[in-house]
């Protein structure tokens, strides 16, 4: 099973749904790969924001050696489930996408909600951190 997480930076939310769910399988001893990247270019080769890497860490989880990478075509067929932290990002990918197989890879990562986007509210971390880790536990039963 490979999975990509997608958000709009590649610094904040999808690195911590990367790296909680990476933990997890690797907990469970599944041979599952996972991998983030953004919408965006703008921090391609940077470490998650720092505030990322503190929720993270202060709940165990080290995602400070992740590199953000942009979105390409490639990652379509290289992963088996796509997704997005949020709507915008559902529908950047869904326009990218140029195949039906494509597109059916692609969904949002909550099951009918969005993350919210933490990067201009401080606040937001810890209860993006836990909106994650619960959803990374059920996709693990769901996709399993
Ligand atoms: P992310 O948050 O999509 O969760 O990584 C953001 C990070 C950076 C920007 C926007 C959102 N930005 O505009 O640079």
């Amino acid at each position: 099973m490979k999975i990509l997480m997608v958000c709009l930076g590649n610094i904040c939310r999808s690195p911590l749904a990367h790296g909680v769910l990476q933990q997890l399988v690797h907990r469970k001893g599944l041979d599952w790969t996972v991998d983030s990247a953004g919408i965006g270019g703008w921090h391609v080769g940077n470490p998650p924001d720092h505030r990322a890497i503190a929720i993270a860490r202060r709940y165990g989880v080290d995602i400070s050696e992740q590199r953000a990478q942009q979105f390409s075509d490639s990652h379509f067929d290289a992963f088996d489930h796509i997704l997005a932290m949020d709507r915008r990002n559902l529908r950047s990918l869904m326009t990218q996408a140029k195949t039906a197989d494509h597109r059916a890879r692609v969904q949002l990562f909550l099951d009918d909600s969005e993350v919210p986007d933490p990067y201009y509210d401080n606040d937001l971390f810890e209860p993006v951190y836990r909106l994650v880790l619960q959803r990374c536990n059920e996709l693990i039963d769901i996709l399993k």
